[in-house]
């Protein structure tokens, strides 16, 4: 064995359990999946060709990464098994001859195909029915205990349908639409949080949270794909399993799982899904395939992490080169300077693309991308494209930095970084970029709603001078919008209508419609709901702001900031006068809960706990996730463990599930 091998596994092994706890425990991965798959792949040709070089460190004994330490571990009575990958189509027939050849056989093999969602691998156990724990995969022998978040998944059966068996594992992926995954990105944007770089880091960042009232807001849900332990119920194949499951009452993706005769049909069936993959509602990355029949699958058995009954293949990355031609700025909402990269048009996966997101100074400095580089992008989830990585080896010595900015390329106002930010922001309130952008927010759904106030109309009310806040948009008169291009007299009366109406939104909207930063939608619910009326929280004090649940210094400081501008009061009195009254919004302390902290625990039946805490909140009340000093009642379904025991220790009261509802209802009465 030479030294150049042994330097290289080193380095290998070094870098791929770095890279594998960013991924698994951190959940901020530096490299893409295809580039991980590579290296793991020259890790294990290079230990085929020095057998001695495999050792009980190397990562190839070994996937995933330990579990975080804040949740239980949680051992999986059968190990979760992860899967070997075939890139292309000779690797694929690889695999049916080898199973075949295991067997035996010349006959051809029976596959079921399922769709490899990109999500994260979780574990259920069903006892007598009811669901008692709930894990991640973690490192396939130990993962992380979350049944609490799992349980706020709508869809994880809390009881099964009989008749269910006496003991069940099942197997899944729990992921997120790619619209739910978008939709929770701009709200985390409009609230100044960071975003998620794909809809399986938002899963696992959700699915990771210590307050299972975070989890329970995000769109999660699961798709189940297999068996652990099963006792009390027979099945044959793994098909009918997936039926099985179904008719438990599991979440099965049976409308995209096909059963394939023989090697041949497998991969006329990947190329179709592949083709068919734009269309479907979440992000896959390959078709699973796996030997139908339980008995063969045993036969086959298994290798130490994967087994030899089925394979994933995985599509070729949606990544391509091409050239960096300029990087511009963009201005939005808040005077935050983006910048963007200006590419060489390429197609991706059977789209154009010509602009990329480079997200902010910190993520160029770590790509080290210069103007004139030739980048790999990528399409993860978005529909704008991410730079992964620059090729540094093609560059000649043109390529040119990019330079942060001193002053805003729309306004030339000064433009600074603020200490914690990761952008600079423009300082320039009259900055036309900013009003625009504010101008499109205000009218936008879940703000003011202005039906038609898009784009191309506030171009032209800035560009004709017609507006220069949001409250000139309800003076405006038919004949300014005349001098619109390509505008009729229909088309003008809509848009005034449209205008008009948006006159008496709730509050929660207008304040949301305002742009406070760190004001996203449920905060604006939340703050609207607390005072009911601008007029009472205009005077607001930090202590009044800080006082209300879900808000923190952060967004306290915000509000007050924005209500001290006197540029913000000229608006908001503008507003007024022109008639824009937003209504008054049902104030928390008027609900018969007002005051009353709820917590749910054990497995409950009557209701899910989603469902609980909606109604608990709806009266006014609060529901947490864990039992402390300030709990009023403790809920406690089947199985109820260590919170029952803290609430008994406080002497907190502690009610049934139907308890619970005689008692709101009771609450309810005058
Ligand atoms: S089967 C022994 N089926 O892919 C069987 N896995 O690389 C092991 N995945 O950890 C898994 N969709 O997170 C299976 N239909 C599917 C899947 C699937 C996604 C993920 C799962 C697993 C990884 C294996």
């Amino acid at each position: 064995m030479t030294d150049v091998a042994v330097r290289r596994h080193t380095e290998l092994c070094k870098e791929l359990h770095r890279h594998n706890h960013l991924y698994h425990v951190l959940d901020q991965p530096e490299i893409s999946d295809a580039d991980y798959d590579q290296l793991f792949r020259e890790l294990l040709d290079l230990e085929q060709q020095h057998p001695e070089l495999r050792s009980v460190a190397s990562p190839s004994q070994r996937v995933g990464a330990a579990p975080l330490e804040k949740f239980p571990a949680f051992e999986h009575a059968r190990p979760m098994l992860s899967l070997e990958n075939a890139f292309n189509d000779d690797e694929l027939r690889e695999f049916d001859t080898r199973v075949r050849r295991f067997l035996a056989t010349d006959q051809q093999i029976d596959y079921v195909c399922e769709m490899k969602l990109d999500g994260v691998a979780v574990e259920l156990v069903y006892e007598k029915g009811r669901l008692v724990a709930g894990s991640t995969r973690g490192n396939g022998l130990v993962g992380e205990q979350i049944t609490e978040n799992l349980r706020t998944l709508s869809s994880v059966p809390l009881v099964l349908q009989p008749p269910f068996p006496e003991l069940l594992d099942v197997r899944g992926e729990v992921y997120m639409d790619l619209a739910a995954f978008q939709q929770l990105n701009r709200t985390r944007e409009e609230d100044g949080q960071p975003v998620f770089a794909n809809p399986r880091n938002a899963t696992a960042g959700s699915l990771r949270q210590l307050d299972s009232q975070i989890t329970t807001k995000r769109p999660l849900k699961i798709y189940c794909y297999g068996l652990g332990r099963l006792e009390g119920a027979d099945v044959a194949s793994h098909f009918g399993a997936l039926q099985q499951l179904q008719e438990w009452g599991l979440r099965v993706n049976l409308e995209h799982t096909h059963l394939a005769h023989g090697i041949e049909e497998v991969l006329t069936y990947f190329r179709d899904v592949e083709a068919a993959r734009e269309n479907l509602p979440y992000e896959i990355d390959g078709v699973v395939v796996k030997v139908d029949s339980l008995a063969l699958q045993r036969e086959l058995g298994e290798k130490t992490r994967t087994p030899r009954w089925a394979i994933a293949c995985k599509f070729a990355p949606r990544q391509a080169e091409t050239l960096v031609e300029d990087v511009r700025l963009q201005v939005g909402r808040t005077g935050a300077v983006t910048p963007v990269a200006q590419l060489r048009p390429v197609e991706v996966a059977g789209v154009m693309v010509s602009r990329a997101s480079l997200h902010n100074w910190d993520e160029i400095d770590r790509l080290d991308l210069r103007i004139g580089d030739r980048v790999v992008v990528e399409r993860a989830g978005d529909v704008i494209p991410d730079v992964v990585k620059v090729i540094s080896e093609q560059r000649d010595g043109t390529e040119s930095a990019v330079p942060m900015p001193t002053v805003c390329p729309e306004c030339g106002s000064p433009v600074s970084r603020l200490e914690g930010e990761v952008v600079p922001r423009c300082q320039g309130i009259a900055c036309p970029a900013r009003l625009k952008e504010s101008i499109k927010h205000f009218a936008s759904k879940g703000a003011m709603d202005i039906d038609g106030l898009g784009d191309r109309y506030i171009d032209q009310l800035l560009r004709l001078d017609l507006v220069k806040d949001v409250a000139d948009l309800y003076t405006l008169e038919r004949q300014d919008l005349n001098q619109f291009e390509r505008m009729g007299d229909r088309l003008a009366e809509k848009l005034l209508q449209a205008i008009a109406s948006s006159r008496q939104r709730p509050f929660s909207r207008f304040l949301y419609a305002l742009g406070i930063r760190h004001v996203g939608t449920h905060l604006a619910k939340v703050l609207a709901r607390q005072f009911g009326s601008l007029d009472e929280l205009m005077p607001a004090t930090r202590e009044e702001l800080l006082a209300v649940h879900e808000v923190g210094g952060q967004v306290a400081d915000s509000v007050i900031r924005f209500f001290e501008g006197s540029r913000n009061r000229t608006v908001l009195d503008k507003l007024n006068q022109a008639g824009v009254i937003p209504r008054q919004e049902a104030r928390l302390a008027g609900g018969p809960l007002s005051g009353k902290t709820f917590v749910f625990t054990g497995a409950l039946e009557l209701f899910t706990r989603k469902q609980a805490q909606e109604m608990v909140e709806q009266l006014g009340g609060r529901a947490a996730g864990s039992v402390s000093k300030k709990t009023d009642f403790l809920v406690a379904g089947a199985n109820a463990g260590s919170k029952r025991d803290k609430a008994e220790s406080l002497g907190i009261e502690i009610l049934s599930e139907s308890e619970f509802l005689q008692r709101i209802e009771e609450m309810k009465q005058p």
